[in-house]
């Protein structure tokens, strides 16, 4: 329906990525453990959540355990990736809601009903072009109640390019360990992303795909469409997780 140019719609592709997801990014595990800490500590328990770019449902599933109370609405641009994270996550039953929707587009929020209290995205947003990222900010932020939160985890753009390029390559070092342990396809992506992101940094092919923004960017976006209490709640190498609270 909506599958706009993006490597996980190929089904192999979308259910490796799903099991080595928390080999190739060191700190998989630990973003989506601060992003509960953070939810819990400044949220009541929160009745209805969204995952933007859900992938497989890693997050929602452990979101879902924490508040056993608490639905749950998948949007991912992905055909195979919806399905990987249906067939994981069938047990949850009619908890989760799946939306086939691309974020990067003007409309992808036209019929449905706002008043969420959790918002959030992993590993996805830099995909899109930086316009993209202030417009699906504003999208966010207008599907929230008051006092809902937004938290955003991704690759973000260091202070300089040499910065950059080191943290890249200590990704690479990082996943060059786990070799043997990912699959064939993974191994396919990741050689095309050595070669996109490290071999060709700053080549058409790596602007067009890996789109990163610095955090200050992010964070005075966030403010200019009216998220308050902005804070940056983790960083380690080029990752970060960030976001804010709507309150009028
Ligand atoms: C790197 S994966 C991360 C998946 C999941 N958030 C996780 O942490 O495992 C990126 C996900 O974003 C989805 N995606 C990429 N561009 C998108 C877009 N424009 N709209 C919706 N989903 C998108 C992909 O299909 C994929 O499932």
């Amino acid at each position: 329906m909506c599958e706009k140019e993006n490597r996980f719609i190929e089904k192999g592709i979308a259910r490796s990525y799903t099991n080595d997801a928390h080999l190739i990014v060191p700190v998989y595990n630990r973003i989506q453990d601060k992003k509960i800490e953070i939810a819990s500590n400044i949220l009541e328990e929160p009745n209805i959540m969204m995952d933007l770019g859900s992938g497989g449902g890693g997050f929602i599933k452990k979101f879902l355990i924490k508040y056993p109370h608490c639905k749950a609405v998948a949007v991912d641009s992905s055909t195979s990736m919806l399905e990987v994270a249906k067939e994981r996550l069938k047990d949850f039953k009619d908890r989760i809601t799946y939306l086939e929707r691309d974020i990067s587009s003007c409309e992808w929020t036209k019929v449905l009903e706002v008043g969420f209290e959790f918002i959030t995205s992993d590993h996805t947003i830099h995909h899109l072009r930086h316009n993209e990222k202030k417009q699906l900010y504003s999208q966010v932020y207008n599907l929230l109640n008051n006092g809902g939160l937004f938290i955003h985890a991704d690759e973000i753009m260091a202070s300089s390019h040499r910065l950059q390029k080191y943290y890249l390559e200590m990704w690479d070092k990082h996943v060059r360990k786990y070799w043997n342990d990912l699959s064939y396809d993974s191994r396919k992506i990741w050689e095309k992303w050595y070669q996109r992101n490290i071999k060709d940094y700053g080549g058409a092919e790596q602007r067009e795909k890996d789109i990163w923004a610095s955090l200050d960017f992010h964070v005075e976006s966030l403010r200019h469409v009216g998220f308050k209490d902005v804070e940056c709640y983790f960083k380690d190498n080029i990752w970060a997780v960030f976001g804010g609270i709507k309150e009028i």
